[in-house]
């Protein structure tokens, strides 16, 4: 397992930098492509290994995925009831929306199909899916989860529908707002025979509804309600050409590390903008870090800009309500951001960071300690004193969690000494670049053989 090792800044972070391509719509394009009817093009494609992992698992069941370039796959669709049974289990590596989303596309499945998954994911919460899809018909066995009573895990073991019966109609109240429950249930609804009416408490990113619109699905969507329809349907998806934006969960690293290094300035380009996630942007400008977000059109049915990041004083902030799930994958890095405003910044209606790649809450404020950082851990949050001066040099464990390892990453450039951080394999599963694209802006890192 790799470590890196990040020196302090010796100078202001500078420059103009790509971004890999947008982690979720990366795994819609594949997925749904898969299921077209036709050949789809996806573009500006990033190979992180999420997104290589719902390409395997697609390729398993009889899509064919070509590449054309470096970035560039054609994806031969099977059409909607052409998948074929996979020979031996799909393995969802770290990813959880391949896991969540491929669970809900199973379930209506007339074959039998088991999702494995890396010891990260095999830790994570899965009755999520497995309960409103047990309520529609499906047949979904997971194994109990260590710690959550009530609760199973992968491996989940999948179907098959038997002859002739089909997935019933479904009205379900999500007590989260959360994308991968609510791709799940529209993706097993497709199949269903009834409408399928999805309601969480505010909107999660919504990639899935725009895609699954474009390519023809009977659904709309009012505020945090989708309901899809397929009666009438002929059950047929038009391939896609989709040239995938930026990712800005990504991009949210580089423009923290400019909004609080002294000096800098870092653009991003054709970084994606859907409302559904952009709330670190929000809470960037909202800390008074200097931001500059210039649209840029759209690409794939989402909205791209040009943002551009650069130090100014900060001040604390308060994170909490409706923008938490905007922000989700960003709350991490936003606590270095806090860790470097002045005053108290308090985060707050973000449970759900506990079942992410790690318990997020519990493994910032083991890292932000290691830097020196004073800060109270909560239920549902954070509460983070800015600290003015050098951080403390540190040793930190990423605890396989790469959002973990990359606010690591960023803090270090802020110590008076260099710190290692442990296990950083986990950052190829969304920014394979993220080390060299952080030297081309001026960090010094080092990766020990
Ligand atoms: C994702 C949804 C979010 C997010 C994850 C990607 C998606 O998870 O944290 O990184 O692509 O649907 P939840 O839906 O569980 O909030």
């Amino acid at each position: 397992m790799t470590d890196i090792v990040v020196h302090p800044l010796r100078r202001p972070l500078t420059g103009g930098v790509p971004v890999p391509s947008d982690k979720s719509i990366g795994h819609r394009a594949l997925l749904f492509g898969a299921l077209a009817n036709g050949v789809s093009r996806i573009r500006g494609f990033s190979r992180g290994e999420d997104n290589v992992s719902t390409a395997r698992a697609m390729a398993a069941m009889g899509a064919e995925i070509t590449d054309v370039s470096e970035t560039e796959l054609s994806v031969k669709g099977t059409g909607l009831f052409g998948l074929r049974e996979p020979e031996g289990p799909l393995d969802c590596g770290n990813s959880g929306t391949t896991m969540r989303l491929l669970a809900g596309l199973l379930a209506a499945q007339p074959f039998k199909t088991t999702l494995i998954g890396d010891e990260t994911l095999c830790r994570r919460p899965m009755m999520r899916v497995v309960g409103p899809l047990r309520a529609r018909g499906a047949i979904i066995e997971g194994k109990p989860h260590p710690s959550k009573a009530d609760n199973v895990t992968a491996p989940l073991v999948i179907g098959p529908l038997p002859e002739g019966t089909h997935l019933g109609e479904l009205e379900y109240e999500s007590p989260v707002a959360s994308a991968q429950v609510k791709s799940a249930i529209l993706l097993s609804g497709l199949y269903a025979h009834g409408v399928t009416r999805f309601r969480e408490p505010s909107l999660s990113r919504d990639h899935t509804e725009r895609m699954l619109l474009a390519m023809g699905a009977p659904l709309r969507t009012v505020g945090p309600v989708v309901e899809l329809d397929p009666a009438g349907w002929k059950g047929v998806l038009e391939p896609i050409d989709v040239d995938i934006p930026g990712d800005v969960s990504a991009a949210a690293f580089l423009l923290v590390a400019a909004a609080i290094s002294e000096g800098s300035r870092v653009t991003v380009r054709g970084v994606g903008t859907n409302p559904t996630r952009t709330g670190v942007l929000e809470i960037l400008r909202d800390m008074g870090a200097g931001l500059e977000i210039v649209a840029r059109g759209e690409q794939g049915g989402e909205p791209v800009a040009e943002i551009t990041a650069w130090h100014t004083p900060l001040r604390a902030g308060r994170v909490g309500g409706e923008i938490v799930p905007r922000a989700i994958d960003e709350i991490p890095i936003v606590c270095a951001l806090a860790a470097r405003a002045e005053g108290e910044t308090v985060i707050t209606d973000a449970e759900e960071l506990r079942v992410k790649e790690s318990d997020r809450i519990a493994t910032m404020a083991v890292v932000l300690r290691a830097f020196g950082v004073d800060c109270d851990e909560r239920p549902d949050g954070l509460a983070i004193r800015g600290q003015k001066g050098a951080l403390r040099p540190a040793e930190v464990d990423s605890k396989g969690d790469h959002r973990i390892a990359m606010t690591a990453a960023v803090l270090a450039l802020h110590a008076s000494g260099p710190t290692r951080i442990k296990d950083c394999d986990c950052i190829a599963t969304s920014f394979p670049r993220f080390v060299g694209t952080l030297r081309a802006l001026g960090a010094e890192i080092d990766v020990p053989a």
